[in-house]
């Protein structure tokens, strides 16, 4: 491994969620919290990642399968922060370099302090960096203890706390930057801190600062960044740090949101300048809108969608795994399943898709310059030719997709005679239309 490396603790269960999955599968804005911290991660530069898993260690090495420069690491028994590190050392064999030490359930940490943190230990060489913050509460977390000159003591865990300790506000997130040998030399000789037995890794800093090495804690990572996920009143939390986060991003990229507060947008969407979202829309999945888009108010974009530039859709249209494409509107009410729609093409009001088949979920493919009734059924697997138009409230079957340059009515959708041609030209009824 060329390094820095990151080990992230995930071995806990996280009892407090009252979930038969593991807490850090648990998502946030799309995305489960330990992919969070695995992107945060790698956004820092580290070049290789080992997750510590235990409990529900096969679901979360699951996830995260597949994921280039991920590696996994098992702790049989949860005997601690400490005894979770230690196991990542068999996969860390013949690695001297930097490892930065992050734990599982703090989706919110952004890559830009962690970046900080490893330049910094980078240009000073200190055997340990941590990272602190400054937070308004700090319940729950370990603090940092320092001396009168401002110097690194060490970490005292709340339950150990005197109460004037407790009212230190500096407190640990669980960010560290050790020296790969070191971090092993030390973990050897952390002792079982509670009556449980377990092995905190808290004692890793003072531990070498003891033997003479330099060990160092500087604030810098925001109350947002750090908090951590124990209950689903914090995911809330969370979710709502990420998600403002999300809808900053895209305002600073040139998209106009309305109501942020009304407005959810999924991390891994794309979307493009100039798009205006209306309130009350979710974005939700991999989805990409092109830029110059008109979106909601109420409208749903579902995982697997594309919209191209100049797309517009209307109040309380659902779209999942679907292409939509340069110029299409797709008008209040409608809903669009699986279907490929080309471009400056009118969905109107309550149109949809009959997309699964009580079995499958079959493809709906609409060529350019369609328009597409209000209240009309495409019953999938169907296909409407270019230029074509579907009656109001006609039922386009599978058995009788509509060609190109066609007018269909009723149901099932058949085609009419028509007196004129898209272009407003007479259409000879002895000539097939065109
Ligand atoms: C830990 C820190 C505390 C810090 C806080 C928030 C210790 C002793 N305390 O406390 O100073 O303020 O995090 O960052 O480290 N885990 C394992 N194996 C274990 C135990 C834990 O993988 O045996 C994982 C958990 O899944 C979790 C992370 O380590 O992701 C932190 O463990 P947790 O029990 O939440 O520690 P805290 O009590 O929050
Ligand atoms: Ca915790």
């Amino acid at each position: 491994m060329i390094g820095p490396v990151a080990v992230i603790l995930a071995a806990g269960q996280g009892k407090r969620m009252k979930s038969d999955k593991p807490k850090v599968l648990h998502e946030v804005c799309g995305q489960s919290m330990i992919r969070h911290v695995v992107n945060a991660a790698f956004g820092a530069g580290v070049s290789d990642v080992v997750v510590i898993v235990g409990q529900g260690a096969e679901h979360v090495r699951a996830s995260l399968a597949g994921t280039p420069n991920v590696h996994f690491a098992t702790q049989e028994r949860q005997l601690g922060t400490g005894d979770a590190v230690k196991s990542a050392k068999a996969v860390l064999s013949g690695y001297d370099g930097p490892v930065m030490i992050l734990v599982g359930d703090e989706p919110c940490l952004r890559s830009g302090p962690l970046a900080e943190l490893l330049e910094k230990q980078k240009s000073s060489q200190v055997a340990c960096l941590m990272g602190t913050s400054i937070v308004p509460d700090p319940t729950g977390y370990g603090r940092i203890l320092r001396d009168t000159t401002g110097a690194f003591l060490r970490i005292i865990e709340q339950k150990d706390c005197t109460p004037e300790q407790a009212a230190i506000t500096e407190v640990n997130p669980s960010c560290y930057v050790f020296m790969a040998p070191l971090l092993w030399e030390s973990l050897e000789e952390v002792i079982p801190s509670n009556a449980q037995g377990e092995f905190y890794l808290t004692d890793a800093p003072e531990i070498l600062q003891k033997k003479g090495h330099e060990v160092q804690a500087i604030v810098t990572l925001e109350p947002d960044d750090i908090l951590g996920i124990n209950t689903r009143q914090h995911l809330a939390e969370a979710h709502a740090i990420m998600s403002r986060r999300i809808l900053d991003k895209l305002m600073d990229d040139g998209v106009t949101i309305f109501d942020p507060k009304s407005t959810y947008v999924d991390s891994r969407a794309k979307i493009g300048a100039d798009t205006v979202i209306y309130p009350f829309s979710v974005v939700d999945g991999e989805v990409t809108v092109g830029k110059n888009c008109r979106i909601g108010p109420f409208a749903l974009i579902r995982h697997g969608t594309v919209l191209a530039d100049g797309v517009e859709i209307g109040a309380f249209v659902d779209i999942v795994r679907s292409g939509i494409g340069e110029g299409t509107l797709v008008r209040h009410l409608a809903y669009l399943g699986d279907t490929e729609v080309g471009k400056r093409v009118t969905v109107g009001a309550g149109a949809i898709t009959a997309n699964f088949d009580g079995r499958h979920k079959q493809q709906t493919k609409i060529g350019d310059q369609v328009t597409i009734g209000a209240g009309s059924v495409l019953v999938a697997p169907t296909s409407i030719g270019d230029r074509s138009k579907v009656g109001a409230g006609a039922v386009v079957t599978p058995a009788r997709p509509v060609p190109p340059d066609t007018t269909v009515v009723g149901v099932p959708a058949q085609p009419i005679a028509r007196s004129k041609d898209n272009d407003g030209r007479p259409v000879d009824p002895e000539q097939p239309p065109r």
